[in-house]
């Protein structure tokens, strides 16, 4: 009897342990993850956002679609403020052509378009509207005259419907030279790209401006064709090549906050003013 029940024990044993191990087994074996599917979208009058753009598209390998207005905005910049600006006073969208991608067969949108009056251009307001984002990835970039990203983000938030939206970047139209590079560090920072990531340090505390450090401002500024005022203080960091300061800015307007980049032997470059 005692044997007997001794095998029994045995045998549960060996019944409990192969269930174990059929367990096991299925846990371990993972599915491969598959990988997202990336569409690049933009609105570009004069070129810079689609130099963006494409930047991204060659970066990362993946689709590409412009938006395209039916009435085409063209010429210089007073002429298409002049139209932009008169179809707002009369309330009138910007009516735009059929994309030639569909958004639902991708997870990750860039969404690229111009400041224009602070905020996304108008063809890009029109897009929003006809498109639901329900879980997609939205990785919005622009490109500006002085503003950035950050003025666009709230209309954004309110307007791109379900969307998840994620950091962005922004670049000055005078500075698109510096696209190459400035994407690689944008998309590796944000996990779309594989590589290393230059580590900056953060801005010393603000002190009042030297002479010196005012020059730097007004060089910085001197191709700007609208004033931007007269700093007050400034912070610094060293940066790959130079140094970086952040003004603190006075002007007729209120307090700004103006980034300037000064590299070895280059003329310096404000990349951004935050009001
Ligand atoms: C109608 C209009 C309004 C603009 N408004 C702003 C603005 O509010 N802030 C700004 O920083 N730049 C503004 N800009 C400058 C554009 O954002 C900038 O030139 C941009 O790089 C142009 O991009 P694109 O070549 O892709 O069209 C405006 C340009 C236009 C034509």
């Amino acid at each position: 009897m005692k044997r007997l029940l001794l095998l029994l024990i045995a045998a549960f044993c060996l019944v409990a342990c192969g269930n174990g191990q059929k367990a096991n087994n299925t846990q371990t074996a993972e599915e491969p993850k598959k990988a997202d599917k990336i569409l690049v979208v933009y609105y570009s009058q004069s070129n810079t956002t689609k130099t963006v753009a494409q930047e991204i598209q060659k970066q990362l390998g993946c689709d590409i679609a412009e938006i395209e207005c039916v009435e085409p905005y063209t010429g210089e910049f007073g002429a298409v403020a002049g139209r932009w600006q008169k179809e707002q006073q009369e309330g009138k969208t910007t009516e735009i052509k059929p994309l030639s991608k569909n958004v639902a067969d991708y997870d990750v949108i860039f969404l690229g378009y111009p400041i224009w009056g602070g905020t996304y251009a108008s063809p890009v307001a029109t897009f929003l509207k006809n498109t639901d984002f329900q879980g997609k990835k939205l990785v919005p970039f622009c490109t500006f005259g002085s503003g950035g990203l950050n003025t666009s983000t709230d209309a954004l938030k309110k307007n791109a419907k379900n969307a998840n939206i994620v950091e962005g970047y922004g670049i000055r139209q005078a500075r698109i030279s510096k696209v190459s590079g400035e994407v690689e560090q944008f998309l590796i920072k944000c996990g779309f790209k594989k590589g290393s990531l230059e580590q900056l340090p953060e801005f010393s505390e603000q002190k009042a401006v030297t002479d010196q450090e005012k020059d730097i401002f007004n060089k910085a500024c001197s191709n700007y064709q609208f004033p931007l005022g007269t700093p007050s203080t400034v912070g610094a960091r060293k940066i790959k090549n130079g140094t970086e300061y952040l003004f603190t800015v006075d002007s007729q307007n209120g307090k700004s906050q103006i980034y300037v980049i000064a590299e070895d032997g280059a003329q310096p470059e404000f990349t951004q003013v935050v009001r």
